[in-house]
């Protein structure tokens, strides 16, 4: 099987991947072999259609797309800046909407306001320097974290996280709140730049149908 026969879209493993699933069986893309949820298989093919889908841990799906692993890539844009990988990002696919945001515990607003050099605890040490450093020019130390950040606060470990607000529950149930945005996020579909000239009638088809849909 030579690979260039086939699209392949690398998928963040959970609730990306089942909205893009069913975002993609609208434009007549789908794949039985995935809806077997016992399935261990990693990789599903449509012989017909000629796609591939494989699922990976969110952060790794702009490294198989930039490495040309997968053609195309579905990711959250928070992974999207902070990976920063050389891929081309062609659309905005409206769900997964959240907050990027500066949270902590009301009394940390005026560190904030200060310029203090605080500590901030992220899964997203990347978008925290960004934030920090280039746009806000407050020096700060950051603590990289993997989940459950806003633990960070309530044991002391950070003044104020950098995380993902959608709902805001996480927020109020832990007695923090949002302090600053930093940006929207969304999912969006990534594109490999080899990929994209190499495939391109079939990458703008698929491009294309998506965008007539949202
Ligand atoms: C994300 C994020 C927040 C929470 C925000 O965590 O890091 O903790 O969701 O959602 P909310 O505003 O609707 O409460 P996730 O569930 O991905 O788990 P994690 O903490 O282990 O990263």
């Amino acid at each position: 099987m030579n690979s260039n026969d086939y699209i392949t879209f690398a998928l963040g493993k959970g609730r990306l991947s089942s909205k893009t699933m069913e975002l993609l069986s609208q434009i007549g893309i789908e794949c039985e072999e995935m809806k077997d949820k016992d399935s261990r298989k990693l990789i599903f093919t449509n012989e017909e259609k000629k796609v591939r889908f494989f699922l990976s841990k969110g952060p790794d799906v702009p490294t198989y797309v930039e490495y040309g692993s997968a053609d195309i890539g579905v990711v959250g844009r928070d992974t999207i800046l902070e990976e920063n990988r050389n891929v081309y990002e062609v659309l905005d696919l409206g769900f997964g909407k959240c907050r990027m945001c500066v949270c902590g515990p009301e009394s940390a607003r005026d560190l904030l306001r200060h310029h203090e050099r605080i500590r901030v605890a992220s899964k997203y040490p990347n978008i925290a320097k960004d934030y920090f450093f280039n746009r806000k020019h407050q020096t700060v130390d950051i603590i990289k974290l993997n989940g459950s950040v806003e633990l960070g606060p309530i044991v002391q470990l950070s003044d104020v996280i950098v995380d993902i607000v959608e709902t805001g529950s996480t927020l109020r149930e832990n007695g923090l709140t949002v302090l600053e945005e930093i940006c929207s996020l969304s999912a969006r579909m990534i594109v490999n730049p080899v990929s994209m000239q190499l495939k391109n009638d079939r990458i703008k088809e698929i491009v294309e149908k998506l965008k007539g849909l949202l």
